[in-house]
């Protein structure tokens, strides 16, 4: 079984109606990266940065998948598929896809402000402040914050390493170490982007699909099950 490898951002949760970052009206049009982003903001002001993820949290919870996520589901009736997705969104494990991987965390579940390996689920969309870890320190979402290490990232890597057919949709690559993936890809192993706006591009050779994921994921992934 051939491998397939597919990168997401932001973008493939747009027609969810998940806002992206860096679009005009993205998230970090209305908020301030350092205020609720960043383990600085966290020590200054928990509660604020518990509050944006809550919101966050109620919005994913309120989304479905579209024909996008599902559409990538549907690979797996010919190929070997990993997903690996900046988003810390569930749509993708909502949409029916088997293996993936959460570069930046995943909202729906909870951490340990002591130690980032204690990873609890959280019932409903509220994480309240008093709410503490098995080690009695206060449970915060689990997502990666700017400055912070991202653990994933190695397993990520050998993926694509690993590919011999890779798609992206929907990503910027402004976001490091993320968009540096797309250099682990073997050179030959043909490579696919997806975005209505296609991103600054590395060196290497990408066959553009200037559309929005839920027309151009679902046109790819019939072509690629049909090939
Ligand atoms: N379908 C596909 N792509 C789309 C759509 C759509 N309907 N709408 C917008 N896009 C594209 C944009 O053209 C852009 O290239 O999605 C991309 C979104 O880019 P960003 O907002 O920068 O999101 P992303 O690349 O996922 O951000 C990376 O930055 O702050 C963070 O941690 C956060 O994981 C995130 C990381």
């Amino acid at each position: 079984m051939k491998k397939i490898v597919v990168l997401t951002g932001a973008g493939i949760s747009a027609e969810s109606g998940l806002k992206t970052f860096r679009d005009s009206d993205g998230l970090w049009e209305g908020y301030n990266v350092e205020d609720v982003a960043t383990p600085e903001a966290w020590q200054r002001n928990p509660k604020l940065v518990q509050e944006f993820y809550n919101q966050r949290r109620k919005t994913v919870l309120e989304a479905s998948p579209n024909v996008a996520h599902k559409a990538l589901a549907e690979l797996e009736q010919k190929y070997d598929v990993t997903i690996i997705t900046q988003n810390i969104d569930d749509l993708h494990e909502r949409g029916g896809s088997g293996k993936v991987l959460h570069l930046h965390g995943i909202i729906t579940r909870s951490q340990s402000d002591k130690n980032a390996n204690l990873t609890y689920p959280i019932k409903g969309w509220e994480l309240k402040m008093g709410e503490l870890c098995e080690l009695g320190s206060q449970l915060r979402a689990h997502v990666v914050w700017f400055g912070e290490a991202v653990p994933m990232i190695e397993e990520a890597a050998k993926e694509c390493m690993m590919a011999d057919i890779f798609i992206l949709v929907g990503s910027s690559l402004a976001v490091y170490p993320a968009a540096g993936l797309v250099n682990y890809v073997p050179r030959q192993v043909p490579k696919y982007i997806v975005d209505p706006k296609i991103p600054y591009m590395p060196s290497d050779k990408f066959i553009k699909i200037e559309e929005k994921a839920t027309v151009g994921v679902p046109l790819l992934v019939s072509e690629l099950l049909n090939d």
